[in-house]
């Protein structure tokens, strides 16, 4: 936010709020997921209710009204944009799709209201799933009663004023933007499986509405898309990794020219390459262990059952015949030691070839509850340009470096000037100078997180000297702010 036209104290408010912001967010959807469960007499719902009621009387001590705003792809709580950290995105981006669905910008909780309005309210917002009774949703309150929750219409969001009034605007918006269609992607992908789960066959129409706008941010050059790909732990990376390996082999389709309908059935079939993953028995896929060589059999038959699932598809179009390629290709390895076995004279497809890079980057990089730590996606990338290059199309992983850069979004480095920079994004101009933000000045001062010091890219002057581990990472920050 800027300066201009702030209250005196508005910066104790704005931390008060940012405080309450996370849990708020949480809470909220908390309370949606369990009323959308269970009848609001339950246990569980009723516990929720009385978690968020206490945290709206936090709230509205301090201030005479909460309201709870979406624009941009962020959410702003009583005019202070809500922080979308890591561990807050699944919420986040939930919530809206929640908001949207009910045609809604937001939500105003004014001082006064009750325990009995709160619980209606969920109870009528959880029942206005359906777009028709979504429209009748204001009218539904007043007509319940609820006077101290009103509905925000997104055409009474006041976007300008809520945006910085900075020359950071357009960079802010175009990010926000990219990070919706992202999570966007990633919710839709989890409502293809779950239907998948019953159909037996996943929705290729829904599939190709969910990757056209990855592909027109990719095209627009917004790689901040393929930096929310380094974004692992979290709840929904089930899903994600379909999105991550859908973003990562769309991005490095384009670095390889491919045309814009090729792209969008590469990123299609990339969303789709584990699909056969749905005939893996729960135990095995979410087994916090090495899988035993029995459960590895099954387990390597995901790319066959992967190919019969598209064999399900109504109609048939060169997309599918890409996709089943593609489900039987990603495990096969350019040098045949992979899965399935192939004749001699199989050849992998093109975008096969790819999917494979970019679901390897992304595997590798992403938790496992048996590894101490997971690699970095620069110790990734290491290990598939060294040891195991030759399981790779080379022009595959040449797509990759020029996506992901020397340095992947997430890793720490050190510069010649003793600055420990955080990379951002690639830089297509010098993929050694990535575009970074700055976390420790050479004098050792830790740059605090609310202040961004960005090298958009990295200067000329400028080397990178070493690459930090995490463990290094913490013992040259403390070294650097003795
Ligand atoms: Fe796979
Ligand atoms: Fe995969």
């Amino acid at each position: 936010m800027s300066d201009t036209g702030k209250r005196p104290g508005q910066h104790t408010e704005d931390a008060f709020i940012q405080e309450l912001g996370g849990t708020f967010l949480t809470r909220f959807y908390g309370l949606l997921r369990a009323a959308r469960l269970y009848s609001v007499s339950n246990q569980t719902v009723q516990r929720q209710l009385q978690e968020f009621m206490a945290l709206l009387m936090k709230g509205l001590e301090e201030e005479t009204e909460i309201t709870l705003v979406t624009a941009s792809g962020y959410f702003y709580l009583n005019n202070v944009r809500i922080r979308a950290q890591s561990s807050l995105l699944a919420v986040y981006h939930a919530l809206m799709a929640e908001l949207e669905r009910r045609q809604l910008g937001g939500v105003r909780v004014l001082q006064g209201v009750s325990l009995a309005e709160v619980e209606r309210f969920i109870q009528l917002f959880v029942g206005a799933e359906d777009p028709t009774l979504a429209e009748g949703l204001s009218d539904a309150l007043a007509a319940a009663s609820i006077n101290h929750i009103l509905t925000i219409s997104p055409q009474e969001v006041d976007v300008e004023e809520l945006q910085e009034v900075s020359r950071e605007t357009e960079v802010v918006t175009e990010r926000g933007r990219a990070r919706k269609v992202f999570w966007r992607a990633v919710i839709g992908t989890k409502k293809i499986v779950l239907r998948a789960v019953q159909t037996g066959r996943p929705d290729l129409r829904q599939a190709k509405r969910l990757v056209q706008p990855v592909v027109d941010t990719i095209m627009k050059n917004e790689l901040s898309i393929v930096g929310l790909t380094a974004v692992k732990g979290h709840d929904e990376y089930t899903y994600a990794h379909c999105v991550n390996v859908s973003v990562l082999s769309v991005s490095m389709g384009q670095a390889l020219g491919l045309s814009r309908q090729v792209l969008a059935d590469l990123g299609v079939a990339g969303l789709l390459h584990d699909i056969g993953k749905l005939s893996v028995p729960a135990v095995v896929l979410q087994k916090p262990a090495a899988l035993t060589p029995e459960e590895w059999d099954v387990m390597r038959r995901h790319p066959i059952e992967g190919l019969k699932m598209m064999t399900h598809m109504p109609g048939f179009s060169p997309l599918i015949l890409e996709g089943m390629r593609v489900c039987l290709e990603h495990h096969m390895n350019h040098d045949r030691t992979g899965y399935p076995k192939f004749n001699a004279d199989w050849g992998q497809s093109t975008l096969s070839a790819i999917v494979a890079v970019a679901d390897c980057f992304d595997a590798i990089t992403a938790h496992r509850a048996y590894h101490k730590r997971p690699r970095s996606a620069f110790e990734g990338l290491q290990y598939m340009l060294g040891p195991s290059r030759v399981q790779f199309e080379p022009m595959a992983l040449w797509a990759l470096v020029r996506t992901v850069g020397l340095y992947p979004a997430g890793t720490v480095l050190l510069t010649a000037s003793n600055h420990v920079v955080l990379s951002l994004s690639p830089n297509p101009g010098d993929l050694r100078r990535p575009h970074c933000r700055v976390i420790v000045r050479p004098d050792g001062t830790v740059v605090p997180e609310d202040q961004t010091e960005v090298w958009d890219p990295m200067p000329a002057t400028e080397s990178v000297t070493k690459v930090l581990s995490p463990e290094d990472y913490q013992n040259a920050d403390q070294l650097l702010a003795a």
